[in-house]
């Protein structure tokens, strides 16, 4: 089940680097593309940096509607993630070719995809140089999710190994989120 995750912890769903699938809805179309360059920026408010290349369509729609939301899929999304990380929406409507169910967002137009384990809606913090110089957008969380079966007291927690995250490594390959260890920091 999706619950909210308070947004001065929201940053923890992306501490640990997972593969993101960013989208955004303007003008009657909305899209989705794969963005592994997704990084926690602030806490509280919490923000985040996202590098969305000039050429992908998903571009065109934030900058026409100043938000986005990031999805975090999980293992048994893998062949969708990098699906929708090698064709444009540009093309072919991605929603459709690739069975993606996409509900609102709570706070934002862009919708969030169904099936991942978490979700932040953000709305983009306007920095004109840097998103045209290196791709590179400051976006502002304002609501956030997760699944509770794979999220809890604030901290990842997967019940089945096919909710665990994904890193993206190069060309199709990808490592999966793994086990959790906690450091003592007295023992040293
Ligand atoms: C695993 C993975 C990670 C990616 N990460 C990024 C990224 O961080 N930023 C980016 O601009 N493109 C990234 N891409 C490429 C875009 O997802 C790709 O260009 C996509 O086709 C754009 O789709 P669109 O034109 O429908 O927006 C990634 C692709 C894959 C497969």
């Amino acid at each position: 089940m999706r619950v909210p995750v308070d947004l001065a912890k929201s940053y923890r769903l992306l501490n640990h680097g997972p593969v993101c699938l960013v989208s955004a809805a303007a003008g009657g179309r909305q899209n989705v593309m794969a963005a592994a360059w997704v990084m926690p920026l602030d806490f509280d408010p919490p923000k985040f940096g996202v590098v969305v290349a000039c050429e992908a369509f998903t571009r065109e729609l934030v900058e026409a509607s100043g938000e986005l939301t990031l999805s975090i899929p999980c293992r048994a999304q893998v062949d969708l993630v990098q699906a929708l990380g090698t064709t444009s929406g540009r093309d072919l409507d991605k929603a459709a070719r690739y069975g993606l169910t996409l509900t609102p967002g709570s706070r934002v137009a862009a919708p969030l995809v169904e099936g991942c384990v978490g979700w932040l809606e953000c709305r983009v913090v306007p920095e004109p140089h840097i998103e045209a110089a290196y791709d590179l957008f400051i976006v502002e969380a304002v609501a956030a999710f997760a699944e509770d079966s794979a999220f809890q007291n604030g901290r990842w927690a997967f019940a089945r190994d096919e909710q665990r995250t994904l890193h993206h490594v190069a060309g199709g390959s990808y490592f999966v989120t793994g086990e959790a260890v906690t450091a003592a920091p007295e023992r040293l």
